[in-house]
């Protein structure tokens, strides 16, 4: 199994996984439409690995495109990450994630279908178990109607995956992605206003933003702050190559969901407090109102991505953030 289809191959987590697939002997055919990330990063992950990367600007749900891929190129397996995935913007036009998000899916599944091609590793998130009864939480969770429809989008997706009982299919529930390659060539890229934690600190850092406000100190936390387990994206990166080996190794596999987390809950004031002290900054921030729909604490029981894939989270707090500072400083010189 050597040429993997990545789509959204340019975005903040495909571009991750380019890399980490290039490592271990993988030909990635990158398709990315650009609407969340730009042309350069392909320049930037050709300097990293080294290496000529097939890329193509194609709309995930531009079937004939699609089909013009797969015949050119034996694609012997998918990660699929093109969707979009912003929450707050998903409730404002849930349409545009739905036809995005789902026909997407559908239009890269009957692609594959044609041609014969089974093997997908799914972009799926933590999102689908909504508020949890408890945490650490783990696959077997009752998942709920996700408070968004961008959740939504991945709950379908899912039980889309599932049905297609053509497919080998390996789903992977992302936690809290953050952090930046050790290059700083690569890295989180929020077009706009960000509606992540951890892009609204660097740039809080870096005076593109003015004030950092920590949405609600009243949960039922130890400093009434939200709980999360974050995960630094090389981490996640890495799963996905695993994920792969786990599907050449399982050709009977049909369908597995995995957590891909640390275990470990964080609340937002010790990532502020933890950012500030590893990058020796001050940062300027206030408490300010809940977020609506914000789930108050959720984090993984990783224990059957160590079981099934043989992964566990390598890289700490402290390489996630100052990452991160020094992607967000990597910027300012652009
Ligand atoms: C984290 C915490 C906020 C911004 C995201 C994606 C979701 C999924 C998981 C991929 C929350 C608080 C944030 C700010 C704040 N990823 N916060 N001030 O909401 O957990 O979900 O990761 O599938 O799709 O949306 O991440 O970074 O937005 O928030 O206080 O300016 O930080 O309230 O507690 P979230 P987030």
């Amino acid at each position: 199994m050597r040429n993997i289809l990545v789509t959204g191959g340019l975005g903040y987590i495909g571009s991750h996984t380019v890399v980490e697939l290039i490592k271990n002997n993988y030909t990635p055919i990158i398709i990315d439409n650009l609407s969340n990330t730009e042309f350069e990063v392909l320049e930037r992950l050709e300097s990293i690995t080294n290496t000529k990367l097939n890329y193509y600007n194609i709309d995930i749900c531009n079937g004939k495109a699609l089909s013009e891929v797969f015949t050119k190129h034996q694609i012997e397996a998918v990660i699929h990450f093109a969707a979009f995935k912003a929450v707050g913007e998903s409730v404002e036009q849930p349409l545009k994630y739905y036809i995005n998000n789902i026909n997407g899916l559908n239009t890269l599944l009957s692609t594959m279908e044609t041609n014969n091609v089974k093997n997908i590793v799914f972009s799926s998130s933590c999102t689908v178990y909504g508020e949890p009864d408890s945490s650490p939480v783990n696959e077997t969770a009752a998942t709920k109607r996700a408070n968004s429809p961008y959740g939504r989008t991945k709950q379908i997706g899912e039980d889309i995956l599932q049905d297609c009982k053509f497919l080998n299919t390996v789903s992977l529930r992302y936690f809290n992605p953050i952090g930046a390659h050790p290059s700083s060539k690569i890295g989180e890229l929020p077009l706009g206003i960000p509606n992540n934690l951890v892009p609204f600190i660097t740039q809080t850092a870096a005076g593109i933003r003015e004030k950092l406000t920590v949405f609600g100190s009243d949960y039922n936390t130890k400093d009434g702050t939200c709980i999360r387990d974050y995960i630094h994206v090389v981490d996640l990166a890495d799963a996905h190559v695993k994920a792969l080996t786990f599907i050449k190794e399982n050709p009977e596999n049909k369908f597995e969901v995995i957590n891909i987390g640390t275990g470990n809950g964080l609340t937002v004031l010790e990532i502020i407090n933890t950012f500030e002290k590893v990058n020796n900054i001050k940062l300027n921030y206030s408490i300010g109102p809940r977020r609506p729909g914000d789930v108050e604490k959720v984090w993984a029981d990783a224990s059957k991505a160590k079981l099934k894939l043989g992964w566990e989270a390598q890289l700490d707090l402290t390489e996630m953030l100052v990452s991160s500072w020094n992607w967000q400083l990597s910027l300012k010189n652009k």
